[in-house]
């Protein structure tokens, strides 16, 4: 019993410097959203990637692709997620969200 309460004692005290750590630290560039497409002709597919895209994954699997793939990267990679994963997207959405990944990313 009193090494029970000892080790909350000391569990305690270790809380009370880490809770008084400063708070001013400089937040990383957000990545929990996808990129506006750079025009209106890849708007459908940018809102299909936020329908379809971030359900079982965050967008960092997207925002972490080596910039500049161009879109034959992207449907491939949109067809990996359809067919290996098993990802519920209709075929018009795919090809859009693939135009529109491979003009922003
Ligand atoms: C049904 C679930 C599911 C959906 C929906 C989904 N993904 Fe994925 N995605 C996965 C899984 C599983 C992985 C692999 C995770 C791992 O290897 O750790 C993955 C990985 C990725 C990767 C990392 C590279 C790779 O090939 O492993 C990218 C990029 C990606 N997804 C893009 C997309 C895009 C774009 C969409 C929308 C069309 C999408 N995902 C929708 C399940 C999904």
């Amino acid at each position: 019993m009193t090494r029970f309460v000892g080790s909350v004692a000391f569990l305690l005290a270790l809380g009370g410097p880490l809770a008084a750590a400063p708070q001013d630290m400089a937040l990383p560039e957000p990545t929990a959203q996808l990129k506006a497409p750079a025009d209106q002709g890849h708007a459908a597919g940018f809102e299909a990637a936020q329908g379809n895209c971030m359900t079982c994954h965050s967008v960092d699997y997207i925002a972490m692709q080596p910039p500049g793939k161009g879109p034959a990267f992207w449907e491939s990679e949109v067809t990996k997620m359809v067919k290996v994963y098993k990802a519920p997207v209709a075929e018009a959405d795919a090809k859009a969200i693939a135009a529109y990944l491979g003009a922003t990313y």
